[in-house]
């Protein structure tokens, strides 16, 4: 029997103020640039992947820059909150890896879910747009809150799933664990997420039919839009080494979201694109 880690025991770091303000703008209707400009700038860090961004051949226009604000402008919020959940994420979780659990594959990983997640939100025409993009980036976050919590822990998850050959969501539930997705939800809470990203974020491992009966046939849509990027994600290799999961895509998912697989293929092309320099 695995002693389990309370919630109480949790480490919850504290939120990056770039991280909250990037997405109070991404709320928002007028995005303050300023703002958002004067923030980043004290890092040069992160300053500097936004230019190296704006100037590449994706989204530079012949002209290369040196301000912050065009730059972002160019890249768009999107391109900026997958910078800086990389950037805080890698800060705020300091850890050695556990097996084939590693912080940079994890970054990784929940961008290009985000960057699926946000294109075929589109395609299914979500107003949830917005917090499927969040919800895609940090929809695995419980892993790094145990990770920092208990190592020992975390450690006896990622052993099981190398020796049963098994994914995070099957070996907590063998080990009889809170899902990643439950620690998860309690950060995002935690740090005033929107209600939205957290109920996406908190139902990525459940299976419509054992979802709350009394969610909106758009959330259930989303919430299957961010299950479907989460295994397109796998299944192109945007994960993690030597891990086993299934990356079957199920057709009847796909019909039902009214998702074609060519859309499918579009969206892939254009994650590829985009997290080129990532
Ligand atoms: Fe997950
Ligand atoms: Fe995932």
């Amino acid at each position: 029997m695995v002693d389990k880690t309370s919630s109480k025991d949790l480490k919850l770091p504290s939120m990056p103020d770039t991280v909250r303000e990037c997405l109070a703008q991404m709320y928002s209707l007028e995005a303050d640039l300023n703002k958002m400009a004067n923030l980043i700038q004290k890092d040069p860090g992160i300053t500097a992947s936004v230019l190296k961004l704006a100037n590449s051949s994706i989204y530079g226009v012949g002209k290369s820059t040196s301000d912050l604000k065009v730059g972002i402008t160019r890249i768009g919020m999107t391109s900026l909150m997958q910078i800086l959940v990389k950037y805080s994420v890698e800060n705020l979780f300091k850890f050695d890896s556990f097996d084939f659990f590693n912080i940079k594959a994890f970054t990784k990983h929940g961008a290009w879910v985000s960057q699926v997640a946000f294109e075929l939100g589109k395609v299914v025409k979500t107003a949830q747009i917005t917090d499927l993009l969040v919800a895609g980036l940090f929809h695995d976050i419980g892993l790094l809150v145990r990770a920092i919590s208990d190592k020992v822990l975390m450690k006896k998850i990622t052993e099981t799933c190398v020796s049963e050959k098994i994914d995070f969501n099957s070996a907590e539930k063998k080990l009889k664990l809170d899902g990643h997705e439950v620690l998860g939800a309690d950060l995002l809470k935690n740090w005033q997420f929107p209600d939205g990203v957290i109920l996406l974020v908190k139902n990525h491992h459940t299976e419509e039919a054992f979802r709350s009966k009394n969610l909106t046939s758009e959330q259930n849509n989303c919430i299957s839009v961010l299950c479907l990027s989460d295994t397109i994600a796998h299944r192109f290799g945007n994960a993690y080494l030597n891990y086993y999961r299934d990356t079957r895509v199920n057709s009847v998912d796909l019909d039902k979201l009214g998702i074609s697989n060519q859309e499918v293929s579009s969206a892939v092309k254009l994650a590829t694109q985009h997290l080129q320099h990532y």
